[in-house]
């Protein structure tokens, strides 16, 4: 695995910055990122270039032998530009024109925009294009950061009313797809439709989730532009983008296609601020980091595009600035995140950032030197992990159970969550906890991806189902792949519309039941569930009841209380070689319970651990991390017992 460093030339001066290009490579840095804010630098006044600075940096670590990875700077628009062409500008939700003087403020559906952005990504291209240091591009910086994503621009209602008419021919399929005769919102035109904001009152959901496959259509096409004209003139080097999990306004599937492989940029204790943890475990892990939150952006960034690469473009490497709190990172956590993302499987760390700033928006921020420019304690970090993780050996993560995500699901399960407390991250992180908490190592995958060699396929919410989904995972069931389904799967079609038979929709006949009612749960409320012999559970949030359809339905577990008491929550079904297992509650311990079994019928190893701890494997190598206390064992799974520790 290699290691490298996000820098920025522009901000010291250049005697000071000629020092660090050593000094990176006696850290054991082999990689580093330039260049991703710097446009205003490069192009001080239209069509006026001072790259001096910028070639100076790129030979200077090429002299080292660094690698260069070159961003595209259009996350950063100069404010000659915007000041010149406010059209250019973000339209958000509330209609205002957002204003420079930040960063992202562009306008993904403004056509002048993207001529300005294959004018000045054709600049750098074609001068850093051929360098010898230049190893790779990475397009554009974290699109989605910011909510910037979905534009409420004249642009933005032009171009979706133009993807509405492509995608469905006639205002009539719309008006269908999308229920319209609910309110009277019937179209008898295309450029009747509005964008789905400021409205009174909620939208329809189908004309929200269409709006957000646009927008996510919109930022595909523009970072394939950009990475199309990347490819022209500089052949032979990556181009990837450096993703965020969680910004989640744009489907990363989709994004990954066309580039050479995804990178991603993980902040573990930053991380922390989301809404699905208590208050308990972010006390816990204050100083480290959920050990599933990056664990989950490993996994899936691996997944993302079958076969390809992975990097983490910025590793945090200090406190970071933008959490609620942003806490000093205890001693081994960048230790513990180089270890992880080496057993997850990442191909390079780069750490963000090499010097703190001394200026500017994130003079708060932690780098690997300190403001002073001496090293703070990340750089001693980097310094003992480096030696480790560039001799540790690669090789495959062995996962034989995949967790299935989409994002039309998150999409239209956020855009109604019917329970405050319930969202898809919740419930789909409940999901990939309980197999983490187990031992197990987990691929996440599209669930129209080839799942052949997958023993569980875990559905924690496949809440928009298409027939062609559920045919793949019947076929996957048939061949003997046990499949676990959480709730609200197969709640509705890919219009938006419901299943109107019940959910789990076109898995209903594979499943052998239909959900009869769902229940959201007030706060603070539980309802009890048996799973037999005694063993009593809790479920929050949210129950559904699962009607059997068929005689040979196993109930595993049913309601004790409430609405649905003696209603079955959890059930199985044999199916070919295979068979499928659904669960209706929120429930840690019942989730816990219901996995395991569905672990065991697949024949995967696994075994609870003790609280912290997470096992990953790859290649011959086990790492055994303790969360609460930053450390990591590693062993040789091929070296005889005796010898490991
Ligand atoms: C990232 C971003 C960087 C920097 C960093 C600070 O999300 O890509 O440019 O802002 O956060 O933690």
């Amino acid at each position: 695995m290699r290691l490298g460093v996000c820098d920025y030339p522009e901000h010291v001066s250049r005697e000071t910055w000629l020092t660090y290009p050593a000094m990176m490579k006696t850290l054991g840095l082999e990689v580093v990122r330039l260049a991703e804010f710097a446009w205003a630098r490069f192009e001080p006044r239209p069509g006026e270039f001072d790259f001096d600075w910028l070639d100076e940096a790129v030979d200077a670590l090429h002299a080292e032998g660094l690698g260069v990875v070159l961003g595209t700077p259009t996350a950063t628009p100069p404010n000659w530009l915007t000041h010149e062409r406010p059209e250019l500008l973000l339209v958000d939700e509330q209609g205002r024109r957002r204003r420079p003087g930040s960063r992202r403020h562009y306008d993904y559906a403004s056509p002048d925009w993207w001529d300005e952005t294959r004018r000045v990504v054709e600049v750098v291209a074609r001068r850093y294009g051929a360098h010898p240091a230049v190893i790779g591009w990475q397009t554009d910086n974290e699109h989605g950061c910011h909510d910037t994503v979905r534009s409420y621009s004249d642009h933005a209602r032009r171009a979706f009313q133009r993807w509405l008419a492509a995608k469905y021919g006639t205002v009539d399929a719309l008006n269908d797809a999308w229920g319209a005769v609910f309110w009277s919102q019937t179209y008898t035109r295309f450029d009747e439709v509005d964008l789905p904001n400021l409205t009174v009152y909620t939208p329809n959901p189908s004309h929200l989730l269409d709006f957000h496959r646009y927008s996510s259509d919109q930022v595909v096409a523009y970072d394939r532009m950009q990475t199309e004209i990347l490819r022209a003139h500089s052949p032979g080097r990556f181009v990837t983008h450096n993703f965020m999990v969680l910004f989640e306004q744009f489907d990363h599937y989709d994004a990954c296609a066309h580039l050479d492989f995804p990178s991603f940029d993980t902040y573990p204790t930053a991380f922390l601020d989301v809404s699905w943890l208590s208050a308990d475990l972010k006390r816990t892990y204050a100083r480290t980091g959920h050990p599933d939150l990056a664990g989950f952006a490993h996994d899936f960034y691996r997944g993302v595009k079958p076969g390809a690469a992975h990097w983490v473009m910025e590793q945090q490497a200090g406190h970071a600035d933008w959490a609620a709190h942003n806490t000093l990172p205890a001693d081994g956590a960048v230790n513990l995140w180089t270890m992880q993302a080496h057993a997850h499987g990442a191909d390079a760390v780069v750490y963000f950032r090499w010097r703190a700033a001394t200026a500017g928006a994130e003079l708060m921020h932690s780098g690997l030197l300190r403001h002073d420019g001496k090293p703070d304690r990340g750089y001693h970090e980097v310094r003992d992990v480096a030696p480790l993780v560039k001799a540790a050996p690669g090789g495959r993560v062995p996962a034989r159970v995949a967790l299935l995500h989409d994002f039309d699901s998150l999409w239209a399960y956020d855009a109604q969550k019917h329970a405050r407390s319930a969202s898809y991250w919740a419930q789909l992180m409940g999901f990939y906890t309980a197999l983490r908490e187990q031992g197990v190592d987990v691929d996440v995958r599209h669930p129209l991806a080839d799942l052949s060699s997958y023993d569980a396929l875990v559905a924690p919410c496949l809440h928009v189902l298409s027939e062609e989904t559920a045919a793949h995972l019947r076929t996957q069931v048939e061949r003997g792949a046990r499949l676990l389904l959480g709730p609200r799967t197969g709640f509705r079609r890919e219009s938006g519309r419901v299943w109107e038979d019940g959910a789990p929709g076109p898995l209903a006949p594979l499943a052998g039941v239909r959900v009869r009612n769902f229940d959201a749960l007030a706060p603070g409320t539980t309802v009890g569930v048996t799973a037999g012999g005694g063993e009593t559970h809790l479920a929050r949030t949210w129950t559904e009841d699962l009607e059997p359809q068929v005689d040979d339905v196993e109930v595993l577990a049913r309601y004790t209380e409430g609405p649905l008491r003696g209603r079955a929550a959890v059930t199985r079904r044999a199916h070919g070689a295979g068979g499928v297992t659904c669960i209706g509650a929120w429930s840690e311990t019942l989730l816990r319970r219901v996995t395991s079994g569905v672990l065991s019928a697949a024949g995967v190893e696994h075994a609870p651990l003790p609280e912290g701890v997470r096992v990953s494997r790859r290649g011959e190598r086990q790492y055994t991390q303790d969360w609460r206390y930053a450390t990591v064992v590693v062993e040789n799974l091929a070296a005889p017992l005796e010898t490991r520790p």
